[in-house]
């Protein structure tokens, strides 16, 4: 549900990453872009390591979104053996740093192999809780806010929820990311100004940060410069401040 509205806090609790870039900087180097994929998945390594140390609670990262299936099918599949190999190896460290991974998005297009991993990591970190790892993969904003209404409308059909009682906290629990706090920040890197269908629902009071920075150049210094910017806005949330 929302974040506390009103008071502004120094340190964003959630913070969200479009992790943008990869592809760009594996071709500058001349080299195939899934190489840009393999670098860009150590630094989320990174990143994880160095939140909670920022005071972060909740990171979650965009990693594939419901339209990059639309990318070649060598790419596609190296991403997914990717994932695979990211939970694979990292499982041992994340539960050593009391990292609990979660995953949002609509699985059942995935690899029954990959589910499986996700299933498992999601049990074995479940109670972990120094920081809270949403990887979003198979994620759309629409997707996800589809799926949810159709959830909602089959309770309706069953008798199970009034229409009359459907609120804001009712869609909101029908989302992948119910029980999660909104992001108080998202980020996203490689210099593109849009949010490619990141967390529509629950992004909608969230700050904003772009950066040029491609993600296999992003590091823990890049992530603070940024968390320094967002500490000196002010956030509103509609209201006015004396
Ligand atoms: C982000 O990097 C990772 C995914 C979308 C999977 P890109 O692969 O989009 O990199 P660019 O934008 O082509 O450089
Ligand atoms: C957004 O990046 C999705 C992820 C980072 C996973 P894209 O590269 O897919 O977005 P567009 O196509 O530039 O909008
Ligand atoms: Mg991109």
């Amino acid at each position: 549900m929302s974040s506390e509205s009103g008071t502004p806090r120094r340190i964003p609790r959630h913070v969200a990453i479009i992790m943008d870039g990869n592809g760009r900087w594996a071709i500058n180097k001349g080299w195939p872009r899934l190489v840009g994929h393999r670098k860009g998945s150590e630094r989320v390594k990174e990143i994880v390591r160095a939140a909670p140390g920022l005071g972060i609670e909740w990171l979650t990262v965009y990693a594939f979104s419901t339209e990059n299936w639309k990318r070649s099918t060598e790419e596609v599949l190296g991403l997914m053996k990717l994932f695979q190999r990211y939970i694979q190896r990292e499982a041992e460290a994340l539960s050593a740093e009391g990292v609990r991974m979660r995953f949002i998005g609509d699985r059942r297009r995935l690899e029954p192999k990959l589910q499986d991993l996700m299933a498992w990591i999601e049990q074995r970190t479940a109670q972990n809780s120094r920081l809270n790892l949403t990887v979003a993969i198979n994620y759309g904003g629409r997707d996800e806010l589809t799926r949810a209404a159709r959830r909602l409308a089959r309770r309706v059909v069953a008798g199970d929820l009034d229409p009359d009682a459907l609120d804001e906290a009712a869609l909101d629990q029908a989302l992948d990311t119910a029980d999660m706090p909104d992001p108080d920040l998202v980020i996203r890197t490689s210099g593109e100004t849009r949010v490619s269908n990141f967390l529509l629902w629950q992004a909608a009071y969230s700050e904003y940060e772009f950066t040029p920075v491609l993600w296999p150049d992003f590091t823990p210094e890049t992530l603070t410069e940024i968390l320094h910017r967002y500490g000196t806005r002010e956030r509103r949330f509609g209201g006015v401040t004396s």
